[in-house]
């Protein structure tokens, strides 16, 4: 029976005493069974293969100290900014449209944000209370050490119980999602954690990337499945969790790549500031089957006041 309970993904703490859990965690952290890797312990949740996995990885990606090998999040070449900040732009213009954005006063916390880019982002267009948060500490570590005005928090992203509910105003994830065993776990996290809004940045299932997308992503030893969202999983697992109808659900799609804009537009005679025309121009054209596209950035309007479906007499 206790043998169960070993396998990384089936662990489960609220099922077990704290005695017989913490024996477990000693037991499970130090054998490997039936083939399984080794489970551990996020607080008190049980990390299952895959987050291991990632974890892993991400101290031996954020342990590389090479001179320049993190420029990319912190570059002042205009292209590489065009190319790395358009879908925040993006974002933060589907934010204000609505009225949704302001800040000066709204904190927001970033979720699976490694080095702190999106961060550097943010603060860089005004916003004030920036909390970076990953499940490396080695990448939190080199956070703090790139830009002193960013806040960082350990934290699983499947796991955040020691988040209060509505904690921040935003909660943002870009390029994270789907390094997670349990992407919709993730999102749903993001959206008992936020107060106002949840802004997901993520592959999109489109016709193009069904066909030709990429469906594992292999890094080293750790290895995780491209989880692609589409408009109908984005508003049935917002629906299923908040349990509201008035939550206001945008789904943006376009196209997305910047290593293959970059590449095209590098290699035109063209000086500086033409290149990054090129590469709107490139992005222009696309934009005509933006439904299709391989990339999503996704909005949640969190509405304030009781649920109506709640009070739904049954
Ligand atoms: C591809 S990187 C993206 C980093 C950042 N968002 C960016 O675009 O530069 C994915 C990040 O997710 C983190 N990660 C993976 N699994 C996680 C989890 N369960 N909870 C929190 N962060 C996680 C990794 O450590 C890594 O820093």
């Amino acid at each position: 029976m206790l043998f169960a309970y070993f396998s990384p993904t089936r662990l489960d703490f609220d099922r077990l005493d704290l005695t017989l859990a913490s024996s477990i965690e000693t037991l499970a952290s130090s054998i490997e069974i039936y083939g399984c890797r080794r489970a551990c312990v996020w607080g008190r949740a049980v990390m299952s293969d895959g987050i291991q996995m990632q974890l892993e990885c991400g101290n031996r990606v954020h342990g590389d100290l090479t001179e320049g090998f993190w420029d990319y999040h912190f570059t002042s070449d205009p292209l590489m900014r065009y190319l790395r900040d358009r879908r925040l732009h993006r974002a933060l213009r589907e934010l204000d449209k609505r009225g949704k954005l302001d800040p000066a006063t709204q904190s927001v916390l970033l979720v699976c944000a490694g080095v702190g880019g999106e961060g550097v982002f943010l603060v860089n267009q005004g916003f004030v209370d920036v909390t970076v948060s990953d499940l490396s500490e080695k990448a939190l570590e080199l956070c703090r050490r790139f830009d002193g005005r960013l806040k960082t928090r350990a934290l699983n992203a499947e796991d955040m119980s020691e988040v209060e509910d509505g904690s921040y105003d935003l909660v943002l994830v870009q390029d994270g999602l789907h390094h997670l065993p349990r992407p919709v776990l993730g999102f749903t996290e993001m959206l008992r954690v936020a107060r106002t809004a949840v802004v997901v940045i993520e592959p999109h299932s489109g016709l193009v990337a069904r066909a030709i997308g990429r469906r594992w992503e292999v890094y080293g030893d750790a290895i995780n499945y491209v989880f692609r969202w589409n408009r109908n999983i984005f508003e049935q697992a917002t629906r299923s969790y908040l349990l509201r109808e008035d939550a206001e659900v945008i789904p943006c799609r376009f196209f997305d790549h910047n290593v293959m804009v970059n590449r095209t537009v590098s290699k035109l005679p063209l000086p500086h500031k033409a290149q990054v025309l090129a590469a709107k121009g490139i992005y222009g054209l696309l934009h005509f089957a933006a439904p299709i596209g391989n990339m999503m950035v996704g909005i949640v309007l969190k509405p304030s006041g009781p649920s109506p479906q709640r009070l739904v007499e049954h």
